[in-house]
């Protein structure tokens, strides 16, 4: 299974790439999970990375796709992948085609996860996140057991910087400009399947799990 999930911020292809992952014993590449695991070490491509990230930019297409190409190699992915945001720009996708064309692959799905504009503001200024496990909560939809305190390991939950209302804004505006460009480039190579992901989390996700369970290992 190689599929990538595509769709604004916030529409909840983290949420969905997790149990996607699990359910089909495959690996999770998330640049977002790789970007802030690289700046909670501090790690010289971490501090380079956060400006961009704390704003809402992208960071250099450089410095992701050489995240991506490590992982890949990973023995996590020997039996396929879940790409969680990314290919993010036309130049990521095509670098992407190489990489897997290098190894005699190529992707079988890309899902276009599809939520509406205020839903997604909802889900992202709503979302809090362990800063110690990095699990993932919601104040609405996925609450804590105890308010604002991490189910599994009882941190005080946090909210993502570029969870502010302005870093939202130009995240979703560089969606649009830079991001949204990948619809048709995936459509044209008949890869897209467009999936409402408005519904449920356990809704959502019978629909995808349906969607992709021809292309699990066998
Ligand atoms: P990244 O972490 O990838 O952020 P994103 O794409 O903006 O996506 P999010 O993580 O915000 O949302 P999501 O769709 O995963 O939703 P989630 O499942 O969490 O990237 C962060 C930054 O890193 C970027 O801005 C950029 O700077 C950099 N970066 C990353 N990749 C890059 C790349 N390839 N190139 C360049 N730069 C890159 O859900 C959101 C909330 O909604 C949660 O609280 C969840 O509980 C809730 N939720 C989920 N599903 C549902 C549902 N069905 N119903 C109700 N609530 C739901």
């Amino acid at each position: 299974m190689r599929v990538v999930f595509l769709g604004a911020p916030g529409v909840g292809k983290g949420t969905q790439a997790n149990r996607i992952a699990a359910q089909y014993q495959v690996g999770k590449i998330s640049t977002g999970d790789l970007l802030r695991e690289a700046v909670r070490n501090r790690t010289t491509l971490g501090l380079a990375a956060k400006s961009y990230m704390d704003q809402g930019n992208l960071v250099p297409d450089a410095v992701v796709i050489g995240l991506v190409r490590e992982k890949l190699a990973d023995p996590s992915c020997a039996n396929g992948f879940v790409l969680d945001g990314f290919p993010r720009t036309v130049p990521q996708a095509e670098t992407l085609g190489a990489v897997l064309a290098s190894q005699g692959v190529a992707l079988d799905r890309v899902v276009n996860f599809q939520v509406s504009r205020e839903d997604v503001v909802r889900r992202l200024s709503g979302r809090r996140s362990c800063p110690k496990c990095q699990a993932t909560f919601h104040v609405d939809f996925a609450p804590p057991r105890v308010n604002e305190i991490c189910d599994r390991c009882g941190e005080p939950l946090v909210q993502r910087s570029d969870d502010r209302r302005e870093a939202i804004e130009m995240r979703l505006k560089v969606y649009d400009e830079q991001t949204a460009p990948l619809v048709r480039y995936y459509d044209e190579r008949r890869l897209l399947f467009p999936m409402d992901a408005s519904g449920a989390v356990d809704v959502v996700f019978q629909h995808l799990s349906q969607e992709l369970a021809p292309y699990r290992a066998t």
